[in-house]
C-alpha cells in the first residue's frame, strides 16, 4: 500500500526524514523532485547523500554499542556511482566490498586503499584473479576449491579468506528466489562437505587463512533475526576449525521496509545476535551492506505518457521499464511508486499497475499500486530505488539510458 488509509495517520507510511512532501512536492533532501526531473529529464535516478551517511551511522552506531571490533565494508555491487562511493570513503569509517575487478578498479579511483577492499566473487577467470592479485593488500575471499587452488599457484604464502556456505539462508519475507546460501544447488561460497578440501589446499598453497566468511541472506528484517541466530550457530564449526582467525565477515543482507507492513530492522536486536556468536572471541566482526545503506537513499523517477484500462486493468505506461530497476520482475521485490505531485486531499485512490517500455511480459513495475488518477506527463517517484537499480540496468530494447545525481550532504 502506498498510502495510509488510516485517516489518523495524515503521512504516508514510508514518509522519513528527508523523504517527504513539501506543500505538495515529493522532496527528497529537501530538493524538489519535480525540479530535478525538469533539469536533468527522466528516467533519473535521484540519491540523497545525508540517508546514506545516516544509515551507515546507525549501523557503525549499532556494532560500537557492542563493543565489537568491527568493520563495515560498503557493497557496490548495489550502487557504484563515485559520487555515492566518494561520499563513503570520505567518512573513514567504511571500506568497499567488491566482485569483480572493475568494481575494485572504481573503488580505487574513489580513493579507497586497497586494504580497505574486500573481494567476494564467484566463477573467477585466471584473468580476473590475476588482475585482483596486482592489487597489493586486497583483501580476498575465496568461494571454491578452484580459486584456492589457483591462488596458491600465483601467490603462495598469501593472505585469504573462505567464503562458506554454511547450508542455511535467508531472504525477505522468505523470497526463495534470494537464495545465498543453503538450499539445493546454491553456487555460493565452500560448502560444508567441501571444507576439510579447502583447508587442505590451502595448508599445501601456503595460504594463511585470514578470515571466514559467510553472506547468507538479502533483505531481512526483524522477524527473520531468529534464523540469523541459528545461521550463526551453524557457522562455529566452520570457526572452531582454523585457528588464529583475523575476521569473520558477515556478509550483507540487511533490510528495510518495502511495503507498509514491514518495520525497520532493529539494528540493537540484530547487533545482539552478532555480538552473542561472534564477540569477546579476539575475532574481528566484519560485515558488507549493500541495501542497507544505498536502497532508501535513492528514488528513481519516471513519467507517466500513457493511461489506459485493458480488461479489468487500469494500466499507467512510463518512460522506463525492468531494464532500468529489475527487481520486481527478477525477484518479486516491490518497487513502489508515489506520485511527485501529491493527490488533491480526497483524491480517490484506485488500483493502477505500472507497465514499463520494455517488449516483455515481465516488464510491469508494479501491479495494482493504489493510486489517485494519473494524467500524461505526470512524474512517479518509485521508492528504495537506490539499491540494484543503476547498479543493474541493462540496454534491453536500446533503452538503456539515464542519469544520476547524487546530493551531497
Ligand atoms: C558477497 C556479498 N556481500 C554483500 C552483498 C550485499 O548484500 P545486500 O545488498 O543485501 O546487503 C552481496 C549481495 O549480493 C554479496 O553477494
Amino acid at each position: 500500500m502506498t498510502h495510509s488509509r488510516d485517516p489518523r495517520r495524515a503521512v504516508p507510511w514510508w514518509t522519513r526524514p528527508g523523504l517527504a512532501y513539501e506543500q505538495r512536492d515529493l522532496c527528497l533532501a529537501g530538493r524538489s523532485l519535480a525540479k530535478l526531473a525538469r533539469a536533468h529529464g527522466t528516467p533519473l535516478y535521484v540519491y540523497d547523500g545525508a540517508r546514506l551517511l545516516a544509515n551507515l551511522g546507525r549501523l557503525r552506531a549499532a556494532l560500537d554499542a557492542r563493543e565489537l571490533r568491527s568493520r563495515v565494508f560498503y557493497a557496490m555491487k548495489s550502487n557504484r556511482h563515485p559520487p555515492l562511493l566518494r561520499a563513503l570513503r570520505r567518512t573513514g569509517r567504511c571500506g568497499a566490498d567488491t566482485c569483480s575487478p572493475a568494481e575494485v578498479a572504481r573503488a580505487r579511483a574513489c580513493g579507497f586503499a586497497a586494504d580497505n577492499i574486500s573481494f567476494t566473487g564467484t566463477s573467477l577467470s585466471d584473468a580476473d584473479l590475476a588482475a585482483l592479485l596486482r592489487h597489493d593488500g586486497l583483501i580476498l575471499n575465496l568461494d571454491s576449491l578452484h580459486d584456492i587452488a589457483r591462488v596458491a599457484a600465483l601467490a603462495p604464502g598469501r593472505r585469504v579468506g573462505l567464503r562458506i556456505n554454511p547450508g542455511l539462508g535467508l531472504g525477505y519475507r522468505r523470497n526463495r528466489l534470494l537464495r545465498y546460501a543453503g538450499g539445493r544447488g546454491t553456487k555460493f561460497g565452500i560448502h560444508r562437505e567441501q571444507f576439510a578440501a579447502a583447508l587442505r589446499l590451502a595448508r599445501r598453497g601456503r595460504l594463511v587463512i585470514d578470515g571466514l566468511h559467510f553472506h547468507t541472506g538479502c533483505g531481512y528484517l526483524t522477524p527473520q533475526l531468529p534464523v540469523l541466530d541459528e545461521i550463526f550457530a551453524a557457522c562455529q564449526p566452520f570457526v572452531a576449525r582454523v585457528p588464529g582467525l583475523r575476521y569473520v565477515n558477515l556478509g550483507g543482507g540487511l533490510g528495510i521496509p518495502l511495503v507498509a507492513a514491514d518495520r525497520p530492522l532493529d539494528l540493537a536486536a540484530w547487533s545482539a545476535v552478532v555480538a552473542r556468536h561472534f564477540g569477546g572471541r579476539g575475532v574481528e566482526v566484519w560485515c558488507e551492506p549493500g541495501d542497507y545503506l544505498a536502497k532508501d537513499a535513492g528514488v528513481l523517477l519516471l513519467e507517466v505518457n500513457t493511461v489506459e484500462r485493458k480488461g479489468r486493468t487500469l494500466f499507467a505506461g512510463v518512460n522506463g521499464g525492468f531494464q532500468l530497476h529489475l527487481e520486481p520482475a527478477f525477484y518479486g521485490l516491490p518497487l513502489v511508486p508515489v506520485p511527485v505531485r501529491a493527490a488533491a486531499p480526497g483524491a480517490r485512490l484506485q488500483p493502477t499497475t505500472i507497465a514499463g517500455h520494455i517488449n516483455e511480459a515481465l516488464d510491469l513495475l508494479h501491479v495494482d499500486a493504489p493510486l489517485p488518477p494519473l494524467a500524461n506527463g505526470d512524474l512517479l517517484a518509485f521508492l528504495n530505488a537506490g539499491g540494484y537499480g543503476a547498479a543493474m540496468a541493462s540496454d534491453h530494447c536500446m533503452r538503456g539510458d539515464f542519469a544520476e545525481i547524487f546530493l551531497p550532504a
